[in-house]
């Protein structure tokens, strides 16, 4: 693998078609978060996920904000999340004055939530429970999707990093009441900043639309329901449709990336590949691998080369670790959790790699 130049977790492809697409836009002088070209995006990405409803908002947080209103997560409510979700991911969960409650993952290897520590966690206050498929890798099976059914508990699955991501036959995001996605910079859609989130269900589908626009319905003015501004602004929505026109190819060199990496990385001083399950087929957002010990002296040896691996980069650990969610912290740690955060090791396989493919 040719490691010469420093590595970066992001890499952005920007061609004539996007110019062409940005240029367009400007032309019609609406670049607005109601112009036409919002419309035609959703519907772009409602059919490449093949679910019904696609709303873009103006960030992977914002969607998560707006899932959670959208479910009717309000102030004293409490929220199942991963405990190996980044810090983006709960933030929405104190905005809307409701109470994190964090998940252990089912093993030290694997993204899942364990079912029976959420079942333990459940209450009478529990309202959502978000699931988090980290770094593309499929995570939650419809197991998890079917006990949310079963306890009347909406399940929004926070699919940022995992466009394309496949689990059990279907599309990360695509099996919750709603799946939100980020667009920023790093992601395989990349908007520079924006997200969208996807749902089969029309009156969710509405809701989510008339609170990113200041609660406004059709045919009536702003503030008819409760709403902010999260929309997606007319530029961004250009270029997510052109993104969105070769997540097919980026997906397929990013797997076969991942599949040369892991290749040509396992085994080396103990790194052995994060397992993948069965059913599911990573988007290659990053390569996971996890080490006997520590992950950090190897992370520091990778930084060193010029290879940044994300944990490194935001000192990934169990959230409640982090400041602003401390207060939250179970009674006791998240064992799979914690062990998992302390041996894991992220590289990148976008397309600015050049392993031998
Ligand atoms: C898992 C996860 N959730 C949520 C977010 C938030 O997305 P955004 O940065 O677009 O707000 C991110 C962003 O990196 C993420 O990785």
């Amino acid at each position: 693998m040719n490691t010469h130049a420093a590595l970066d977790t992001a890499h952005v492809i920007i061609d004539a078609t996007e110019y062409a697409a940005i240029r367009a836009v400007l032309d019609t002088r609406d670049l607005s978060g109601t112009a036409s070209v919002i419309a035609d995006y959703e519907t772009a990405l409602a059919d490449w996920f093949g679910t019904n409803h696609a709303v873009a908002c103006s960030s992977g947080t914002a969607a998560l904000h707006l899932a959670l209103l959208a479910v009717n997560v309000t102030s004293g409510d409490e929220v199942i999340v991963a405990a190996t979700a980044p810090v983006m991911t709960a933030m929405p969960i104190l905005a809307v004055g409701a109470t994190p409650v964090f998940a252990d993952t089912a093993t030290p290897t694997s993204f899942a939530l364990d079912l029976d520590d959420i079942a333990a966690k459940v209450t009478e206050r529990t309202r959502a429970v978000i699931a988090v498929p980290m770094w593309g890798y499929p995570a939650d099976g419809p197991d998890l999707a079917d006990a949310c059914h079963t306890w009347g508990i909406p399940l929004i699955e926070d699919a940022a990093q995992a466009h394309g991501t496949i689990v059990s036959g279907r599309y990360a995001g695509t099996r919750a009441t709603i799946g939100t996605f980020s667009t920023h910079n790093r992601k395989l859609i990349c908007t520079g900043e924006g997200g969208f989130c996807l749902t089969t269900n029309p009156a969710i589908a509405r809701r989510l639309s008339e609170m990113r626009n200041i609660g406004k319905r059709p045919g009536e003015s702003f503030g008819a329901t409760f709403g902010l501004n999260l929309k997606l602004n007319a530029i961004a929505a250009a270029l997510g449709l052109t993104q969105l026109s070769r997540l097919a190819t980026r997906l397929e060199h990013r797997r076969a990336t991942l599949n040369a990496v892991t290749e040509h990385l396992a085994g080396v001083r103990g790194l052995r590949p994060f397992p993948i399950r069965a059913d599911g087929e990573p988007n290659g957002y990053a390569a996971v691998f996890t080490t006997p010990g520590q992950a950090e002296p190897v992370a520091l040896r990778l930084a060193a080369a010029g290879i940044t691996s994300d944990p490194m980069r935001y000192g990934y650990r169990p959230l409640y670790h982090t400041s602003a969610l401390a207060r939250h912290a179970p009674p006791t740690p998240c064992r799979n959790a914690e062990q998992l955060a302390a041996t894991l090791l992220t590289v990148p396989c976008h397309e600015g790699v050049d392993p031998p493919i």
